[in-house]
């Protein structure tokens, strides 16, 4: 586990900006799976102004997302899809026939699993996963007690989630109380993963994630068993390491 601690969080959003930036330059076809959250927003805002300079070429990058609300239009201001849209798509060269979803509304929730599981599959698995962490330590929308050898899984949002996500949809009661997912095993089967941390508030999950015990309680310390995963953290989510 490669563990970086910046300064300041310009220097933390642009550590995680040139770790996609190197993937791209080796491999311009890379797929790419996409976190939300306030933790990546300036990660995307620096990915935006490096394609604009031309320093970095999307234009046969392959994204999807990690998750999603359900229950909820996809043109639903507070989804995943606008929020990638706003922050990342409409500001870098993605075509949209290379950028996928999951689909927030599905008639068939199963099926709509499987699809994806599908999809990442026929993608040939992804390159790079961006995942924040949450207070809980979830990954994804994988909540506490979710078990290590889910694939992508619709799963209930715990209060907690709900009111941290307050900021996407204006009040707790828009926010949606089920997600779909990728799951752990699909974050595993990931060939890299970068782990991005923020803020006091992340602090104690942090340390417990990657020091404490290996357990469904704690969704990330998964991480502790990938063999390629890079940590991104600021100073303040690094205080107790
Ligand atoms: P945050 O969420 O970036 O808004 O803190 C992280 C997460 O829930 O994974």
């Amino acid at each position: 586990m490669k563990i970086v601690v910046k300064d300041d969080r310009q220097q933390f959003d642009h550590a995680a900006a040139l770790e996609i930036v190197h993937l791209i330059h080796a491999k311009p076809h890379a797929v790419i799976g996409l976190a939300t959250g306030n933790t990546p927003k300036g990660l995307y805002k620096v990915l935006g102004e490096m394609c604009k300079k031309k320093e970095v070429d999307f234009s046969e990058v392959i994204t999807l997302n990690l998750d999603e609300y359900l229950g909820i239009d996809p043109d639903n201001p507070g989804s995943c899809r606008c929020y990638l849209q706003e922050r990342f798509y409409d500001h870098v060269n993605t075509k949209q026939e290379n950028t996928y979803y999951l689909n927030s509304h599905p008639h068939d929730y199963e099926k709509e699993c499987k699809r994806y599981d599908q999809l990442i599959e026929d993608l040939g698995g992804i390159d790079l996963l961006i995942l924040g962490i949450g207070h809980n330590g979830h990954l994804g929308f994988n909540e506490p007690s979710t078990p290590f050898g889910s694939t992508v899984h619709v799963c209930p949002l715990t209060d907690r989630t709900r009111t941290a996500n307050i900021w996407s949809f204006g009040s707790k009661d828009k926010v949606p109380t089920e997600g779909i997912t990728m799951g752990i095993k699909s974050i595993m089967n990931c060939k890299k993963l970068m782990m991005l941390a923020n803020g006091e508030a992340k602090a104690d999950i942090v340390h417990k994630a990657l020091y404490d015990k290996i357990t469904e309680k704690t969704p990330a310390s998964i991480l502790q068993l990938h063999n390629d995963v890079v940590i991104i953290l600021d100073e303040d989510a690094a205080r107790f390491i």
